[in-house]
Parts: C-alpha cells; sequence; structure tokens
C-alpha cells in the first residue's frame, strides 16, 4: 500500500484524472469523504500547507504540493518530480498606482509566507514588518493594515479586482511529488513505479 497527501483543490482533481488515465480506473473522492482507497492506493486530502508535515511524520509516503509550500516549510523530505501543474507566482504587490517606499524606516507586509517574505527582503537589506495572515491577503493594503503583500497569483483576477498590481515576481511554483525518506528507501520499487509513470507522462504534455 502507498498513501499520497493531496492538497484540496483543483491539484487534487488533476492529479487524480493522471492516476486515472495511468492507471485504468476510475480516482474519485466521494462526496466529502478525505480518504480514497482503491488498488494499491490510499489517498488523503489535506490543506496544502499540511502536506509536508503529513511527509515529514510519515502518516503518508508520498505527496503532492505546490514548491511554494516546500520553500515557506523548509523541512527534510524528498523532492522527486515536477509536475508541472498547478503552476502559479509568489509576488510582491501593491496598489495602483502607488510606490512602495523602501526608504521609510519599516515596511510592513501582509503574508501567509513569513519565511520566504523575511528571506526576499533580506537579500536586498531592506527592513520590514511581516505581519502574518491565513488569507485574503488582498485586503490588506485597501485598509492599510499593510504597505504591500507577497502572495501567490493564479490567473492575476483576484489582484486585479482589487485593484493592486505586481511589483516584483519572487518566484514561480508548481506542484511537486515529495516523499518521506523512510518511505523512499523501504517502498523503493513501488514508489519508483509511481515515479517514472508520472514523469513518462508529463514529458508527453
Ligand atoms: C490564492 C491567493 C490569492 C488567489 C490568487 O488564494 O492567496 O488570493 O489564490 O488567485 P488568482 O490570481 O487566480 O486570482 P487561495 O485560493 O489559495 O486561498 P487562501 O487565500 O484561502 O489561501
Amino acid at each position: 500500500m502507498i498513501t499520497i497527501a493531496l492538497p484540496k483543490g483543483r491539484i487534487a482533481d488533476e492529479v487524480l484524472a493522471i492516476f486515472t488515465s495511468i492507471f485504468g480506473s476510475e480516482f474519485a473522492f466521494v462526496d466529502r469523504k478525505l480518504i480514497l482507497q482503491k488498488d494499491n492506493f490510499r489517498f488523503l486530502l489535506v490543506r496544502s500547507q499540511d502536506v509536508p508535515i503529513y511527509v515529514l511524520y510519515q502518516a503518508v509516503d508520498l505527496g503532492i504540493v505546490g514548491l511554494d509550500v516546500l520553500e515557506e516549510n523548509r523541512l527534510d523530505i524528498i523532492r522527486m518530480l515536477d509536475l508541472n501543474i498547478g503552476k502559479c507566482k509568489v509576488v510582491l504587490g501593491s496598489k495602483e498606482g502607488n510606490s512602495i517606499d523602501f526608504n521609510k524606516p519599516q515596511i510592513k507586509i501582509a503574508t501567509k509566507m513569513p519565511n520566504i517574505t523575511r528571506d526576499f527582503f533580506s537579500k536586498r537589506a531592506v527592513a520590514i514588518d511581516v505581519i502574518k495572515l491565513y488569507g485574503s491577503i488582498e485586503l490588506a493594503p485597501l485598509v492599510n493594515l499593510a504597505d504591500a503583500i507577497v502572495d501567490i497569483v493564479e490567473t492575476g483576477n483576484t489582484m486585479k479586482q482589487h485593484n493592486l498590481k505586481v511589483d516584483e515576481v519572487i518566484m514561480e511554483s508548481s506542484a511537486y511529488l515529495i516523499a518521506n525518506k523512510n518511505s523512499f528507501y523501504a517502498k523503493k520499487t513501488d514508489i519508483l513505479e509511481i515515479y517514472n509513470k508520472l514523469e513518462s507522462l508529463i514529458t508527453k504534455i
């Protein structure tokens, strides 16, 4: 049995579609169920930020999660394969028509990614106050909770609809297959089989 943690939402649907086409039988969660057991696989549906934790503690063997989440969490897990799905960018953004005043003694940045944010600004020797939020980051500059935000942009619609602009792209992200270190050695044959099937499908796309 191989267990795999998937992030809730669009990536989970895409991954199950990929498994359906690889293994020729339908993989889909039923109703509000968070567990899908089929053939030799068990999939768990978790919040994307939690995927690396499940993998680190070997609650699952494998996980699929965005590179942005891996860069933010920095845990001791194996990055196996870029799946080329779930593409997005981590950006610095602020109000349209304003430019960020980097000479201010302290700039307030709202984000759900404090580590990526601190790294980005420390490389530029800019002092910031990180305001950690858990979602709806785009609201922060509009109500002067922050001077700017560091957030995920996929289509760009959310930022546009709130009169925000992208000032800089901090990193590009896509979904990665990750593995627990012990599982990787204990279940190497099975895991490499999945890896090879995913890889040949990705290169075909
Ligand atoms: C992300 C991000 C933006 C939105 C961007 O939020 O924080 O709000 O998606 O997408 P767009 O560029 O296509 O408009 P997410 O959906 O992950 O929800 P969350 O804020 O609850 O984490």
